[in-house]
């Protein structure tokens, strides 16, 4: 029979690991709100110092339940222990969300908490655990705590905790100088607002108020559930059996935005920004309000500039958390088997109500997605032309050649370049009959060459000849001047 062998890991070497999982700054911070949530916090306060003499840290502060010595100490255990089940509004999962965010940012985290106006502070220093090669952790003397940045914020209230970041060794290693640092993260901080802002929205928006350097976070509402030309679709509830054969409910509601025409510019500011409403497209989930993954279709339908207007909102408890796959940072999760179907469908019905608002605003002027360049009306009757980002051209070629998360950027350019066309230098070079209109034999062959690669692709996703395929592509731009024979000639189907 085999013999059991104790095996514990090497503190040196895991807590190192812990470090690279893959937290962002603002998905850290998250983290660390999550516990002051689930610790039924009205106010959290973050604060970093803007004196550039001053030592950087970053120090979060909570007015929650707060916690005791051995509630500390348990806090900080890599892998703290859960008894009994979650409460309703708890953000936490793993027992790892503490050490692993604050450790992909520093080297040094420092819990101090109090209930019942009993201040402790305990914390962890990478450093000795790299030279002891132990998980020893510190507990502070009251000189000590008195020594914690902001510790006096904490002792002001009865409940409460204060972590603190310090030594910031990934951010550092990656700036020139360390001079930098207090720059670098003051304008990461600043950063994370809008990231705060998104995720919390739910919950900034009634009942928390986050600040920075006592400045306080404004909830951004991806929906602009208060304008008054937001359409809200059927709102739909479905049962899930959760891994302990209990039913629980997930919510979904599919949202159209206004066309941007009815926006005013305090709701392009809550959107993100112009630019955000075409990236913002797609399902947001969130686990307890608490926002976890957005700006995707889950692989379901493929990002396109008319579905700008279409979102899903999606709730769900914390009792899915397996059926979901949430990830350790709250940053992912899958479409359960069970929801593929229903969300298929929400995703039909909102991306085609989402293409009737962009084109119910177009089609007085004529769009033809055929054409890369279309024609529009100008309110004062003037007519001027751009770059048709529904061409088919340009989304099969975008979608196929670029990551999502390019998308936005590769819009914004295009809409730039088809916005400075030299009008009066084209028809200059027209009346003096001066203008080259041919294409080069190199563009040719580039255009012949993505012609190919399309028509291809497109016989095989659709299951078609590649005849088919291609007459299908030479009928938009810019395929259709090409001479045909050639193109079949460089398939082999002469
Ligand atoms: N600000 C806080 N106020 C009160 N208790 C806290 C606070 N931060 C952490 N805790 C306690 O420490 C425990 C461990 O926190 P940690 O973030 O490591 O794991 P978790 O929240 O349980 O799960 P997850 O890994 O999913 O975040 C929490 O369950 C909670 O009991
Ligand atoms: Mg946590």
């Amino acid at each position: 029979m085999s013999k059991k062998i104790l095996n514990p890991p090497s503190p040196k070497m895991l807590i190192n690991s812990i470090r690279q999982i893959g937290y962002s700054f603002e998905s850290a911070v998250s983290d660390i709100i999550d516990n002051s949530i689930s610790a039924s916090a009205k106010n959290i306060d973050i604060f970093f110092p803007v004196n550039s003499d001053e030592k950087m840290y970053t120090a979060f502060v909570d007015d929650g339940s707060g916690m005791s010595r051995k509630g500390v100490i348990n806090a900080l255990k890599i892998g703290s222990s859960f008894e009994g089940e979650r409460k309703q509004n708890d953000l936490g999962r793993f027992g790892l969300g503490l050490k692993s965010a604050s450790f992909s940012q520093c080297r040094k985290l420092t819990v101090a908490s109090k209930v019942n106006d009993q201040l402790v502070a305990f914390g962890w220093d990478i450093d000795d655990v790299e030279k002891s090669n132990e998980w020893f952790c510190n507990e502070y003397s009251s000189n000590e705590i008195k020594a914690i940045p902001q510790i006096d914020k904490i002792s002001i209230l009865k409940n409460g905790t204060l972590v603190v970041w310090r030594e910031f060794d990934l951010i550092s290693s990656k700036l020139e100088s360390v001079k930098d640092l207090h720059r670098q993260l003051s304008n990461i901080l600043e950063l994370t607002r809008t990231h705060i802002g998104l995720h919390f929205h739910r919950y900034l928006n009634k009942k928390l108020v986050i600040s920075i350097n006592n400045v306080p976070i404004v909830g951004l509402d991806p929906f602009l559930e208060n304008h008054l030309k937001i359409e809200k679709g059927q709102l739909s509830s479905l049962s899930l059996k959760a891994k302990n054969n209990q039913e629980y409910t997930v919510q979904i509601q599919p949202y159209t935005l206004p066309h941007y025409l009815d926006l005013s510019d305090e709701d392009i500011a809550l959107l993100g920004g112009i630019d955000k409403i075409r990236a913002g497209q797609g399902f947001y989930i969130y686990r307890q309000e608490r926002l976890i993954v957005h700006n995707t279709w889950f692989g379901i339908g493929a990002k396109a500039e008319v579905f700008k207007y279409a979102r899903i909102k999606v709730d769900i408890p914390n009792t899915l958390d397996d059926i979901w796959d949430i990830d350790v940072k709250k940053q992912n999760a899958a479409i359960p088997a069970k929801l593929l179907a229903h969300f298929r469908k929400t995703v039909g019905d909102i991306q085609l109500r989402s293409k009737k608002k962009t084109r119910h605003k177009q089609l007085a002027i004529g769009q033809d997605d055929n054409k890369i360049w279309n024609k529009k009306k100008a309110r004062n009757g003037k007519e001027s032309y751009y770059i048709n980002l529904d061409s088919k051209f340009i989304n099969e070629y975008i979608n196929e050649n670029f990551h999502e998360t390019s998308y936005s950027k590769i819009y914004s350019l295009l809409e730039i370049i088809g916005s400075t066309i030299p009008f009066d230098a084209i028809y200059n070079s027209v009346c003096n009959q001066c203008i080259d209109t041919d294409l080069d034999s190199e563009k040719e062959r580039e255009i012949i060459e993505i012609a190919k690669n399309m028509a291809l692709k497109f016989a095989q996703v659709k299951k078609i000849g590649i005849d088919k395929s291609l007459q299908a592509i030479l009928n938009f731009e810019p395929f259709n001047h090409l001479d045909i024979k050639k193109v079949l000639k460089e398939l082999g189907c002469e």
